[in-house]
Formats: structure tokens, sequence, C-alpha cells
């Protein structure tokens, strides 16, 4: 159904993916979630795969979305994650429907990223917060990441903490870089009059 470009590289992976991935942050990501402005009771992992991410976080009632069936699966059988198929471009998901959007180490691979954060921004109720986890292609280490996953044939696209910020913030988010580094954490609430 959405089984294009890096999707179908996921689906081949998704049997192996969390032996050869080591565990999510869940210390950065719950101090992006902190920074939200009403309480966390509904999250979306979204591109969230294998729910590697949604794993680490406890708490609020968690979904996954994902447009790999073979990555859902695992987040189903392994994790026992709700999970759903979908486009992080065009989610499945109703207006002000969460209160938190996480999306880790899967942003470089969206192929539509300004649909991605006007969707978040859609399903966020207001205060609500978006924490995207990603890699720095302007760190060193992200310039080797950025050349092996477009070696592979990936068409990741990485982003800047700061143009990520930037971005966030013409959707009508109130941004912030939250840690900067090789990977670094980037945080949007959402405008209550938004
Ligand atoms: C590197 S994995 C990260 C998975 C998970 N967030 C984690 O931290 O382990 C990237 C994920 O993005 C998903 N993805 C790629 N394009 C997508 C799209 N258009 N919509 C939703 N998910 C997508 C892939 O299927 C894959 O599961």
């Amino acid at each position: 159904m959405f089984g294009t470009g890096d999707v179908r590289f996921f689906d081949r992976l998704a049997p192996l993916y969390d032996l050869v991935m080591p565990p999510a942050d869940g210390t950065a990501l719950a101090a992006g979630i902190d920074r939200a402005e009403r309480p966390i009771c509904r999250l979306l992992d979204v591109g969230g795969g294998s729910g590697r991410a949604a794993a680490a976080l406890t708490g609020p009632e968690r979904t996954v979305v994902d447009a790999s069936v073979g990555m859902l699966r695992r987040a189903r059988t392994a994790r026992g994650l709700s999970a759903v198929a979908g486009d992080a471009g065009a989610l499945p998901v109703g207006d002000a429907a969460v209160d938190a959007v996480v999306i880790v180490d899967a942003f470089h691979h969206l192929p539509d990223q300004t649909a991605t954060i006007r969707e978040a921004a859609r399903v966020l109720a207001p205060g609500g917060v978006l924490v995207v986890r990603e890699f720095d292609p302007t760190h060193p280490l992200g310039r080797v990441l950025v050349a092996g996953e477009h070696a592979v044939g990936m068409g990741s696209r990485f982003l800047s903490p700061d143009d990520l910020a930037t971005d966030l913030t013409a959707a009508g988010f109130e941004s912030s870089v939250v840690d900067r580094g090789f990977g670094y954490t980037v945080v949007g609430v959402r405008n209550a009059a938004e």
C-alpha cells in the first residue's frame, strides 16, 4: 500500500531490525515530551517501525504508525503495541486526537517532510508536543551516515537541528533544540491559538 522507496528496505530488514539496533534513548525522548503544555495521555510514534521508541516510554497510551507492514508486525507481535499502517504525510488519525507525537530516527526517511510536520500539527491537541530525534548531517558522524544511507540507495534527506526548528516554527509550533550532537532532539509545542 505504502511500499515505496525506503519502506521496501525496512520491510526486508524488519526481522533483523531489533537485533542490530540499540534501544531508543528514552531519557532524551522524555525530556522532549516534558515540554508539553498539557497532560500526555495519548502518544503517536510516527515512522515508529517495530516500536523501539514507543517501547522506551511508559505512561501514555502509545500507538505506532508506519508505512512498513513488516515493521508494524514486529511492533505488534514482539512488543504488544497498538500499530496502524499509514503514511506520515497523511496520518490515519483525527484532528487534535493526541497529546504527543514522536518521530525517532525516521524523519530523514519520510518522503514529504513538510506534510509530516503539517499532519503532526493537525493531530496534536493545543499544548501538545512534537518530539523529533534525528541525526545532524553537519556533524562528522552525520556526514558518514548521510553517505552510507545514500550509498545503499536510500532517499534520506537530513536536516540540521536549526533547519528543523525553523520548519517547525513556520508550521506554527513553538520550537526549540533540546540537545545537539550526532543525534539531536528538536521539540515543537503546538500553539494553543493555532
Ligand atoms: C530507521 S526506521 C526507525 C523506526 C523507529 N522509529 C525506531 O526508532 O526504531 C524508519 C522508519 O520510517 C518508516 N517510514 C518510511 N517512510 C514512511 C512514511 N512515508 N510513512 C510512515 N513511515 C515511514 C519506515 O518504514 C521505518 O520503519
